[in-house]
């Protein structure tokens, strides 16, 4: 039987906001629509100005409406990582049921009891991401509904974050008018699809290098075991080209877009570009290769950092190597720079989506995904509330339509649908 079910995600960045309505149909993603705005109010990943960043969102969330023609209502939310720490926690429950089978009961249960894991006054559980559940003293199992035992128990890890950080988020995108479905830290639903199973499971680092901010996350065993945020991405690179070559910040980043290059070896040097001056009525001539010196002595600070995080996270070896996305990594000459620092594979990951071929959608798109697969794992289906009324009916899709007369049925959602219980707990 085909299925679809609407999601909608919202990727609050430094740069910009991103917006995706996504129809998932039998495991494959159709993007529909989408929102891009450059964001007010986000500086390094983390909100400055409320007010700001809300008009920001509803710009977002506006352009994507305009392209299906229906209101948003609901949307699947990241949470940057700066502040994430990782805990691992352990849940165990006695089997209920009188035949010994292990239902959705038993695996709420199981989850639940996981959380009880006292949790510091200034965090928040932003995830709970299984790792695996043990049925009597069988491990390894991914799935433990349908097998007979006594005693089940789960690995996992628990993902928090500040609450400020949290409850800001939150209040902007309450205060933009939209409810939210789910939150997900940013690298565990980027990251997840942007690595191959090899690459999760053989231990590699997933690197986002947005405008403002860099995420390192790493990927073990088949799970997010370390994720760190620094404070530098690609608006560093518009600000020293726009001190060096003394030119407004605007020339700069188009610049850095269209003669941009990492790597000062491969860089052309046949070609000129003119740069106005600021204050002068005048242009002065730069080569690429000029300006990847700029851009290549910044990104290298940057990614010597990174080797501290792997050095500081107690990262030796990285069988499975480097996977960069995040807007940056639409740099030229990027992935040769990374290799030459980090002295490893590098791979730069771009989502494979009509619509939406950019690395900068890496997060949004992750976003839908793993709701979706959270979804499916819980039998969710048949409660998206994603979107709301008809802007121009005209313009309506059927598959929008049939998700319009999906009547809600709330009491399916698990306990991985704690976002919603939460939400309301946190806003009393
Ligand atoms: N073709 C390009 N060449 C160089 N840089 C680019 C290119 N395209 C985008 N960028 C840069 O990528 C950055 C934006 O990336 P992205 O959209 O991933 O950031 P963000 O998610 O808004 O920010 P953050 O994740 O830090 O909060 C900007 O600095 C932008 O200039
Ligand atoms: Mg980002």
């Amino acid at each position: 039987m085909n299925q679809t079910e609407l999601y909608v995600s919202l990727d609050i960045g430094s740069s910009s906001i991103k917006v995706l309505i996504g129809e998932m149909t039998n495991g494959a993603l159709n993007v529909i629509g989408v929102g891009n705005v450059k964001s007010n109010g986000i500086r390094k990943g983390a909100i400055v100005d409320i007010d700001a960043t809300v008009q920001s969102i509803k710009k977002a969330i506006d352009q994507a409406e305009r392209m299906i023609g229906m209101s948003i209502n609901e949307v699947v939310l990241g949470i940057p990582a700066n502040q994430a720490m990782l805990q691992h926690v352990k849940g165990v429950v006695a089997v209920n049921s009188e035949n010994r089978e292990i239902t959705d009961d038993d695996l709420e249960r199981v989850i639940e009891s996981a959380q009880v894991m006292s949790i510091p006054p200034e965090r928040e559980l932003v995830n709970l991401v299984p790792k695996q559940f043990i049925v009597d003293h069988l491990d390894g199992i991914t799935d433990p509904r349908g097998m007979i035992g006594i005693r089940l128990e789960m690995d996992g890890t628990m993902l928090t974050t500040s609450k400020t950080i949290l409850h800001n988020v939150l209040r902007c995108v309450e205060r933009a008018g939209l409810q939210i479905r789910d939150i997900y830290l940013q690298p565990l639903a980027s990251g997840y699809f942007a690595l191959s199973e090899d690459e999760k499971n053989h231990g590699t680092a997933f690197i986002d290098i947005g405008g403002g901010s860099t995420t390192i996350a790493i990927f073990q065993d088949g799970n997010l075991t370390h994720t760190s945020s620094l404070p530098v991405g690609g608006d560093h690179l518009t600000k020293d080209l726009s001190i060096v070559l003394k030119t407004p910040t605007e020339q700069a980043e188009k610049i850095k877009h269209q003669y941009g290059h990492a790597f000062y070896d491969d860089a052309s040097d046949d070609e000129l570009f003119e740069v106005p001056v600021i204050g002068a009525d005048m242009k002065e001539q730069y080569s690429q290769r000029y300006i990847s010196e700029i851009i290549g002595v910044r990104l290298e600070e940057l990614f010597e950092i990174v080797l501290e995080e792997f050095y500081r996270m107690g990262i030796q070896d990285l069988p499975g190597g480097v996977v960069i996305t995040g807007g940056v990594a639409k740099l030229e000459g990027l992935s040769q720079l990374a290799r030459h620092i980090l002295q490893t594979r590098v791979r730069l990951y771009t989502p494979e989506y009509i619509g939406v071929r950019e690395p900068g959608y890496t997060t949004a798109v992750g976003l839908i995904r793993y709701a979706y697969m959270e979804d499916q794992f819980f039998n969710r289906f048949g409660v998206s509330n994603a979107l709301g009324q008809s802007k121009k009916p005209e313009q309506n899709t059927p598959s929008v339509k049939k998700q319009k007369q999906v009547s809600g049925n709330d009491n399916k959602v698990g306990v991985m649908g704690k976002a919603r219980n939460f939400l309301d707990k946190f806003f009393e």
